[in-house]
């Protein structure tokens, strides 16, 4: 790391003891942002260590949608983003006005029957407010195999995510089309041929990959569940596709180990060298330090949105 970075770090851990502040940072920001951070997890995690904080300030170096789901479980406490531009290709690609929509439609189709409406929490407030239980990659199996064998289910937005958990649960659940932009570009060639060049390596993926990528996977998990996995394991070497962000905690944890990133499907004028969710990257230590120092921006959600909202969000934690 460098001088500045260090700096920086120091300064900003200064200013956060002053202040009664704590740094959040999900796996995927920058090294530097997890270096700096009292918390890394993710976005499960990230929530329920929130509501067990006690602070004034929460930052939280994620993205937009993990700053709302925070201050909705924290009503009385300062949440601040670093940039209040780190949003979401996959909370994008639900809006509520085209959920309450395709809602309606299905209740009108289904003749009263009992409509149970999930979503992931890569969603919105607005959405959340018209959800029944929130899931992450961590519980989702988990909550949808407790939710009533008769019920029709609505599970959003993610399209990969939804298929693979009625994959493991047996259901039948009616999937929105969402996708994560840097999930779903994981090349299945690029990881055959990583996989006959290593071969007898495991492969650990996020659930958000496409299902032929899911298909050539030995282990499927949330951010922390594959990393939990490299550390538990024997195993010295593993190809991974997700956000390579996580490959710095994996480091960390398994200094011995050796992790090969997937790299994305390389299409015309779209693509890069390495799987970066360029919103999580917003967060740099410059903006996280004058994010504290001025606190701003602070988060804020519409009052009749959270309260609306909050029910799925505990729902989530209750069941988990
Ligand atoms: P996790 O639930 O594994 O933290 O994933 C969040 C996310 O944004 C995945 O792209
Ligand atoms: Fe959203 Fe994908 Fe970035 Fe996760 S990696 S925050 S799902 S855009």
């Amino acid at each position: 790391m460098d001088l500045k970075s260090k700096e920086y770090i120091d300064k900003i851990r200064s200013l956060a003891k002053q202040k009664n502040a704590v740094i959040f940072a999900h796996y995927y920001t920058r090294p530097e942002i997890q270096e700096c951070a009292d918390f890394i997890g993710d976005s499960l995690a990230l929530a329920q260590q929130a509501t067990r904080i006690d602070a004034d300030i929460l930052v939280m170096c994620g993205v937009h949608f993990m700053g709302e789901t925070m201050k909705i479980l924290c009503p009385q406490k300062k949440v601040l983003i670093p940039d209040m531009n780190a949003g979401c290709s996959l909370a994008d690609s639900c809006k509520a006005e085209d959920l309450a929509a395709f809602i309606n439609e299905e209740i009108r189709k289904s003749e009263n029957e009992k409509i149970i409406v999930v979503s992931y929490v890569n969603t919105s407030a607005d959405v959340k407010a018209l959800t029944d239980v929130v899931v992450t990659s961590s519980n989702a199996k988990k909550i949808v195999d407790q939710l009533p064998k008769d019920a029709k289910i609505i599970f959003g937005p993610d399209h990969n995510l939804g298929s693979y958990i009625n994959s493991v649960t047996g259901r039948n659940m009616i999937l929105w089309n969402g996708a994560c932009h840097v999930h779903s570009r994981f090349s299945l060639e690029a990881l055959l041929q990583l996989k006959a060049a290593n071969p007898g390596v495991e492969v650990l993926a996020h659930p958000e990959c496409k299902a032929p990528v899911l298909a050539q996977s030995d282990v499927i998990g949330s951010t922390k569940a594959l990393l939990e996995h490299t550390i538990r394991s024997s195993a010295k070497r593993f190809i991974i596709a997700t956000e390579s962000g996580i490959l710095f905690e994996m480091q960390r944890a398994c200094p011995d180990k050796e992790f090969i990133p997937v790299p994305p499907e390389i299409t015309e004028g779209v693509g890069c060298s390495c799987n970066e969710c360029e919103y999580m990257r917003m967060n740099t230590l410059e903006k996280l330090y004058n994010c504290l120092l001025n606190e701003s921006p602070e988060m804020h959600v519409d009052k009749e949105i959270a309260e609306k909202a909050i029910s799925s969000i505990q729902r989530m934690l209750e069941m988990s």
